[in-house]
């Protein structure tokens, strides 16, 4: 496989502009802010940030609901802040991605604006729309409990349009040739601007055309393919990171061997990871791992712990959910939907710190590119007060001053309050004192990060699931261009000992370990994990 595939071994951070750091002082996150704290991302070793939604937005679904394409909130600055932030990422050798959220607009974009005022409006056919009421409208809503239906009636229209998210945020409909036209310019705008590829927002929704007249006509992936040649065209080596989640069936539809997209989350993977934690055995993960498509070609799945959207469980039968919610949502308002929590890492595992640092090891030891959330590097928490899913997206913790260090402002002035007190409050957990401290959180996840970049196996290579004979520990084994990592990780919280015995390898150098296992050692050694322990080796001799 080409070692020119960047992403296959990228380290992605996300992050939203709103919450990161406020440098002006207004309470809300900038630009600018998010420029002069890049020296955090790179301490921490990531080489790719993934920005969420930033464009002009009346913001009632975090910036998922669009007014206008080209331009950048004034909230965060402005387009010539947004392109000072460009350069100073590419000083520091990082790659942007952005995210492209046009499976809808906001109710408020000048389009649908139009759209609704009259059947001539050349926007018109740019939405979904029906006459007569459609049927089962409240079925296969997104946010049940929240939304009520996936058809609103809009009377200055005098019908009804789709929207498979909140009724605020109408579907294009990417069925009429002049909105894929559009679509392609919004990417080569922001191309020109040096964007290195996008995270597509919602692409089995994008894709649909439910609901037309035509629907069913043409091959609902075209689209996908067309925004691919496209990307390529425009500039080589973008990617396209797609939010799809789908069942791995469907994998290659989506990715085409890379021809459509570069990326897809792992959602399937992400729900065992979590079944797995719960129960305290590899067994649900390595199933999965052992079961999932590969991704031929340019393809490659996106692991991740947790995003801004809540932990969606849905594929998981009613009673695993359960298991899960248990362990680590048991009160009902730390669940969403019916199906997710709406909860930070740490606190969900108990601030385990043992657990904790297991599970990210494990995110960036599985076979694919990780994604991390802003603020799991640190052990942030979630503020349940808060509606939905903003409970994860309280602002960055720097320090323990005022508002956690993210702004000057008026502690009421601030957008969203950063949580002072408790066990994962800015007082107790912040960058600033995990900084000074060689035993934090945030050194053994750089630590991490630095052994994923120097472990191009991983992301390059040809993995296996390695039988130990126990499902206490995930045993997982790469091989590329000569070198061979294996990583292993106790799902278990008491010591396990084993013998690590592969075929033809006589030393093992460890790459990354918790505070074991420090030494190289040889083949048939017993080698004990501790609880919640971790360890990453290498093969034989050095890379070569
Ligand atoms: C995606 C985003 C989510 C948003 C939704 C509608 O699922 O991840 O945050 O609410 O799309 O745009």
């Amino acid at each position: 496989m080409s070692a020119n595939l960047w992403y296959k071994n990228a380290v992605i951070y996300c992050l939203d502009v709103e919450s990161f750091m406020d440098l002006d002082g207004d309470g809300v996150g900038d630009f600018a802010g998010l420029a002069d704290r890049l020296d955090h991302l790179e301490r921490l070793g990531v080489n790719c940030i993934w920005l969420n939604p930033f464009y002009p937005s009346p913001n009632r679904d975090n910036g998922y609901d669009i007014t206008d394409y080209y331009g950048v909130d004034p909230r965060y600055g402005t387009l010539g802040d947004f392109v000072e932030f460009m350069h100073a990422a590419a000083d520091r050798g990082m790659r942007v991605i952005i995210d492209l959220v046009v499976n809808h607009t906001s109710v408020d974009h000048p389009w649908f604006q139009s759209a609704r005022q009259s059947e001539d409006s050349p926007f018109r056919d740019w939405y979904v729309w029906s006459k007569e009421k459609p049927a089962n409208i409240t079925e296969g809503v997104v946010f049940p409990g929240v939304q009520e239906a996936i058809w609103t009636h809009d009377r200055k229209a005098g019908a009804w349009y789709l929207h498979r998210f909140y009724k605020h945020q109408p579907d294009l409909n990417v069925a009429n040739p002049q909105v894929r036209v559009e679509i392609l310019k919004i990417m080569g705008f922001w191309l020109a601007l040096g964007v290195s590829g996008f995270r597509i927002d919602a692409v089995p929704f994008l894709i649909e055309d439910m609901g037309l007249p035509n629907g069913g006509t043409q091959d609902p992936f075209s689209l996908l393919t067309e925004m691919k040649e496209f990307l390529s065209w425009r500039r080589a080596g973008a990617v396209l990171l797609a939010e799809a989640n789908i069942e791995y069936e469907l994998a290659e539809d989506y990715f085409d061997g890379g021809d459509r997209m570069n990326m897809i989350f792992d959602f399937p993977l992400n729900q065992t990871l979590f079944l797995s934690l719960a129960r305290r055995t590899a067994s649900p993960l390595r199933q999965t791992l052992m079961h999932r498509p590969g991704s031929a070609g340019m393809g490659q799945w996106a692991s991740f712990l947790r995003n801004h959207d809540e932990l969606d469980l849905a594929r998981l039968t009613k009673a695993e959910r359960g298991e899960i919610f248990t362990a680590f949502a048991p009160d009902p308002g730390m669940q969403l939907y019916n199906r997710g929590i709406r909860r930070r890492l740490a606190p969900m595992l108990g601030n385990d710190q043992d657990l904790i640092r297991m599970a990210q090891s494990l995110m960036f030891a599985l076979p694919g590119t990780p994604v991390m959330w802003y603020g799991e590097e640190i052990g942030m928490g979630e503020d349940l007060s808060l509606s939905e899913r903003e409970a994860v997206r309280t602002p960055m913790q720097w320090n323990d001053q005022r508002n956690g260090g993210f702004s000057a402002a008026e502690r009421d002035a601030v957008f969203r309050q950063v949580p002072a007190d408790g066990p994962n409050g800015h007082r107790h957990i912040n960058v600033a004192e995990q900084i000074s401290n060689p035993d934090s959180l945030l050194h053994a996840v750089a630590s991490m990060i630095a052994a994923r970049r120097s472990a191009p196996e991983i992301g390059w290579g040809e993995f296996e699931v390695v039988d130990l004979g126990t499902d206490d520990v995930l045993a997982l084994s790469y091989r590329w261009r000569g070198g061979h990592v294996v990583t292993l990780h106790n799902f278990t919280d008491k010591a396990v000992t084993f013998p690590i015995e592969i075929d033809g390898i006589e030393r093992f150098v460890p790459l990354l370990s918790d505070a074991h296992n420090r030494e190289p050692f040889s083949g048939g050694t017993k080698i004990t994990l501790p609880r919640f322990g971790y360890c990453w080796l290498r093969c034989g001799a050095e890379r070569r």
